[in-house]
């Protein structure tokens, strides 16, 4: 059988990242990981993160033999993959960072909100990405603390009065002059919420998420993918395994077995 690609996020979030990663690779094999008991992580010290992420990539090298990984939070992108790219060289790492670069692109008003974690606004990686577009489009950045947990647990009323808040902060949304008419959706978990954005913004907001080019990415850099046969996709976490379940049953494949991993 051919070797998966890893793919961990702090929790059920990188389930959308994937989602794209099986629509562009459907024969591939993956290893899901979701940290679900060490999160959230966009709330967190850098230092918390960085050792997550290093513990989680030892297990699936040493456990699941992959053959490269993904980390599926811009969180743990942010803070993580200079290191882990460093440690494992051999291993072809994808990160996932905010769609600043495209949303830019296509906004026609030139004001683009980003939702995003605290950690990852405040990482230098972020910075970085910032300053190098300048002067592409205004960026309105809104920390949205609470609602990577709130999607997490599957808590509507709080993923509503939290999407709320943060978009009303944000300021106007429409296709005039000083109005925002493309929100960058700059945490993995943040697709899960986009009808109940779409709701509040208007369907006049284009939403960007990072799924499709991170799954583009990956299959640049395979260097054995699977080409044809059944792909085997086995899904671990760290918390609470029926809320793994439930989420992946939700918006990837019904009835898949999850495993309680002691990472
Ligand atoms: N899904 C993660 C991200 O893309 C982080 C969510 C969290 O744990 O705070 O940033």
């Amino acid at each position: 059988m051919k070797r998966p690609v890893g793919v961990f996020d702090s929790g059920i979030g990188g389930l959308s990242v994937l989602r794209a990663l099986r629509a562009e690779l459907p024969h591939q094999s993956f290893v899901y990981v979701a940290d679900s008991g060490h999160a959230p992580y966009g709330e967190r010290e850098p230092g918390h993160v960085i050792e997550r992420s290093q513990a989680i990539t030892q297990y699936l090298i040493r456990q699941h033999d992959i053959q490269a990984l993904v980390v599926a939070c811009n969180t743990a992108t942010a803070a993580a993959i200079g290191l882990l790219r460093q440690q494992h060289p051999e291993l072809p790492i994808v990160g996932v960072e905010p769609a600043l670069k495209p949303a830019a692109a296509s906004s026609r008003t030139h004001r683009v909100g980003v939702m995003a974690t605290r950690g990852t606004l405040q990482s230098a990686k972020f910075q970085a990405l910032l300053a190098s577009l300048q002067g592409r489009a205004e960026f309105v950045l809104q920390p949205c603390d609470g609602l990577a947990d709130a999607i997490e647990h599957q808590d509507a009323a709080r993923i509503q009065a939290l999407c709320r808040s943060y978009t009303q902060a944000m300021g106007r949304y429409g296709s005039a002059a000083g109005e925002i008419d493309t929100v960058v959706l700059g945490c993995t978990h943040y697709p899960f919420a986009a009808d109940t954005l779409h709701a509040l913004m208007g369907d006049v907001v284009q939403l960007v998420e990072s799924g499709a080019p991170v799954a583009r990415q990956t299959r640049r850099v395979l260097r054995e993918p699977a080409s044809s046969g059944h792909p085997n996709l086995r899904f671990g976490t760290t918390g609470q395994v029926e809320q793994l379940r439930s989420a992946v049953q939700r918006w990837l494949q019904p009835g898949a077995a999850v495993d309680k991993l002691h990472i």
